[in-house]
């Protein structure tokens, strides 16, 4: 039996037995203790928050907060005062001292989603956090010292976007101490069949329902199948399948409609036909080259005379390296 790599922390876990999910967990594993800043990188839905909890969850700061904030789902205006908080009357609505995200997470770890959307205005403010730790409300003159350690999560190429001007190169370098990238689902296929079973026993419990097979064509679907929104997807599909059922058993009937039924056939090859001479042309060259270009022992070898070889040799423009 294979090692399957199941890491549970409080109520979820991290299923999978792939090569990739367990450089993952390694690497996780080595970085938790530390306070070192991290990034982690992926497509939606590859598990980057699941990680990203789970270090907080292994480091010396389990016990403070874990604050999660998705930088691209909050408008630029109010971003900065949720994240460094604000002063009564810096702005026309801040009726009252208001302490920001980054001073709630203190001691804690915190979470920045989507980090690439930042604007270059709280990319400044962000590197000052992490070099020297400090915050500065809006609106107020006042600096205060803040312990957090950050995480990092984004889907995009940050480095793409420090070429392109989008995404400081300061930060950038500050942010990417250790890079944790998580490979799509599509990639590591082996953990299928192991999510599936993990979110059958999950939403059994959650919807109490007892599904509990999966027929085999359903499961040749959804080994074939691609998955845009990775795990999430995966999960959505289990769930989708879970409600739908009627028996205990989940068939191609259950899965949703844009799970394909059948892989694309690979494009067929071209067959290659070739007349005789061609053929012998081939057999000639191959055979001189073999025997490096001696004629006595190529013709003994092709089974004719070494005149005949010759003759065949010009007919078919073949040179003998020397
Ligand atoms: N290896 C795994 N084992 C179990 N569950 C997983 C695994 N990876 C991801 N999940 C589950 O898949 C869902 C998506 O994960 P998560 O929210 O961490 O992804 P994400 O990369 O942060 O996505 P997004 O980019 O959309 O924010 C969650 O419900 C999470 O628990
Ligand atoms: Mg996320």
């Amino acid at each position: 039996m294979e090692q399957i790599v199941v890491e549970t922390y409080l109520a979820e876990g991290i299923v999978g037995k792939s090569a990739a999910i367990k450089k993952v967990i390694d690497l996780a594993k080595k970085v938790a203790p530390t306070d070192s800043t991290i990034l982690i990188s992926g497509e939606t839905g590859v598990g980057k928050e699941l990680i990203a909890r789970y270090i907080h969850h292994l480091s010396p700061r389990q016990d403070k907060s874990f604050v999660a904030l998705n930088c691209g789902a909050i408008p630029e205006t109010l971003l900065e005062s949720e994240l460094f908080g604000h002063k009564k009357g810096a702005f026309t609505d801040a009726v009252a001292d208001k302490k920001g995200l980054f001073e709630e997470a203190n001691d804690g770890t915190f979470f920045l989603d989507e980090v690439g959307e930042l604007s270059s205005s709280t990319q400044v403010k962000l590197l000052r956090v992490i070099e020297n730790h400090e915050i500065r409300p809006v609106g107020s003159t006042e600096i205060k010292k803040v312990n957090i350690r950050i995480i990092a999560a984004t889907n995009k190429d940050l480095a793409e976007a420090v070429k392109n001007g989008r995404f400081r190169e300061d930060l950038f370098f500050r942010i990417n101490v250790i890079q944790i990238h998580i490979p799509p689902l599509r990639e590591r296929k082996e953990d299928v069949p192991l999510l599936i079973a993990y979110f059958l026993r999950r939403y059994n419990q959650q919807f109490k329902k007892e599904v509990t097979d999966i027929s085999d064509e359903a499961m040749t679907m959804l080994m074939n199948y691609d998955y845009p929104g990775n795990v999430r997807e995966l999960e959505n599909i289990v769930q989708h399948a879970i409600v739908v059922a009627e028996g205990s058993m989940i068939s191609k009937n259950e899965l949703p409609s844009f799970v394909p039924a059948r892989q694309s056939l690979p494009e067929p090859v071209e067959p290659i036909f070739k007349t005789m001479e061609e053929m012998e042309k081939d057999i000639v060259r191959e055979t001189l080259l073999k025997c490096h270009g001696n004629q006595s022992l190529s013709a003994k070898k092709l089974g004719i005379g070494r005149t005949t070889l010759i003759r065949k040799m010009k007919k078919y423009n073949i040179g003998v390296r020397s």
